[in-house]
C-alpha cells in the first residue's frame, strides 16, 4: 500500500496539463503533486498512476515517489479559483500525490539529448502500458538535475475502461511514430530483452498490490478489489508477451523525416 500523508495546505495548481493536478503542502512537509480523486476523469486514472508508476520504477526508470493524501476540502475554502473550489471540495478523502521535483523542466527534444538505448526501453514500457499520452505534442516527462523522469500515466491501460475487450485490446499493436522519443531511434527489440523477463505476474501483482482499495472497491464484473488487481496483472502479463514485434517507430505524424522533425516549433 501507499504511504499516505494529509494535506496541510493548497499552495497552487499547476495548469501545464489537462487535468488541473494542485501543488499541495503534506504533514510530513513534503510538497507533493495532487491528482483529485473527483477529477472528471475518474478514480482509474488513479489506478494507472499506481500500477503503472510502481512498475516503471520497479523496471529502473525515475518517476516521482507516489503516497496517497488524505484531504479535507475545508482546506480549499480560501481558494478563488471556482474550478480548483470545486475540484477540492469533491476531492474529500484519499487522493494520489507525486513527490514535487522542484525545478524541473518539461523534456524538450532540441535541448535534451537520449540515447537509442533510453529511448527504447522508454517506448517498449509505454508500448506495454498502452500510454498515448507520451507525444512529442505533450511529452509527460521532466529533466530534473539532468536525469529524464516519466510522468503522468493517467491516460494509459485503456482497456481497463472495458474490461470485456480487455485480452482483445491488449493484444493490438503500438504505433510509436508521434511518440516523443521516436526521433531517437529507440532500440525497441534491446529493451524488451531486458525488460520483459523482469515483467512477471510476480511484479505485476506487487504492483497493483500498491492501489487503495477505495479505488477498486465495486468494479462491475469482480469479486472485489483482489480480483480486480489480478485482472490488471493478468492483462499486462499477456500484453508483454512478444511485444517488440507489435511495436512500430516511423517517422512521426505530419512531418517528414528526421530533418523536418527537428525544426523550431
Ligand atoms: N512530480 C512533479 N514534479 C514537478 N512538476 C510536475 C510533477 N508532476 C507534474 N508536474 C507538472 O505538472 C504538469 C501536469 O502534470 P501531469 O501529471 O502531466 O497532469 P495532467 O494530467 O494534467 O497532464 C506537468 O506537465 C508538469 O509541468
Ligand atoms: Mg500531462
Amino acid at each position: 500500500m501507499l504511504t499516505e500523508v494529509s494535506a496541510t495546505r493548497y499552495v497552487t495548481p499547476l495548469r501545464e496539463g489537462g487535468s488541473l493536478p494542485g501543488l499541495v503542502e503534506a504533514d510530513d512537509l513534503g510538497l507533493y503533486v495532487m491528482k483529485f480523486s473527483g477529477a472528471g476523469q475518474g478514480r482509474k486514472t488513479l489506478v494507472a498512476e499506481v500500477i503503472c508508476g510502481q512498475l516503471a520504477r520497479r523496471l529502473g526508470f525515475r518517476v516521482p515517489g507516489l503516497v496517497g493524501i488524505a484531504l479535507d476540502p475545508v482546506i480549499g475554502l480560501g481558494e478563488p479559483d471556482q474550478e480548483v473550489q470545486g475540484l477540492l471540495k469533491s476531492s474529500g478523502g484519499l487522493n494520489l500525490g507525486m513527490e514535487f521535483l522542484s525545478g524541473a523542466i518539461g523534456f524538450d527534444p532540441l535541448a535534451y539529448g537520449v540515447t537509442a538505448e533510453e529511448a527504447g526501453r522508454v517506448v517498449w514500457f509505454d508500448a506495454l502500458i498502452n500510454n498515448v499520452d507520451r507525444s512529442w505534442r505533450n511529452p509527460n516527462m521532466l529533466v530534473w538535475r539532468g536525469d529524464l523522469w516519466l510522468i503522468d500515466h493517467g491516460a494509459s491501460m485503456i482497456w481497463h475502461h472495458n474490461w470485456r475487450g480487455a485480452e482483445a485490446s491488449a493484444a493490438k499493436p503500438y504505433d510509436a511514430a508521434d511518440h516523443a522519443l521516436a526521433p531517437f531511434g529507440p532500440d525497441v527489440k534491446g529493451a524488451a530483452a531486458e525488460l520483459a523477463p523482469q515483467v512477471t505476474e510476480d511484479l505485476l501483482m506487487e504492483c497493483a498490490a500498491e492501489v487503495p482499495e477505495a479505488w477498486l472497491a465495486d468494479e462491475p464484473g469482480f469479486e472485489g478489489p483482489d480480483d480486480v488487481r489480478r485482472a490488471y496483472a493478468s492483462t499486462l502479463l499477456g500484453r508483454a508477451r512478444g511485444l517488440a514485434e507489435r511495436i512500430t517507430v516511423g517517422a512521426p505524424a505530419g512531418r517528414t523525416g528526421t530533418a523536418g522533425w527537428r525544426e523550431p516549433r
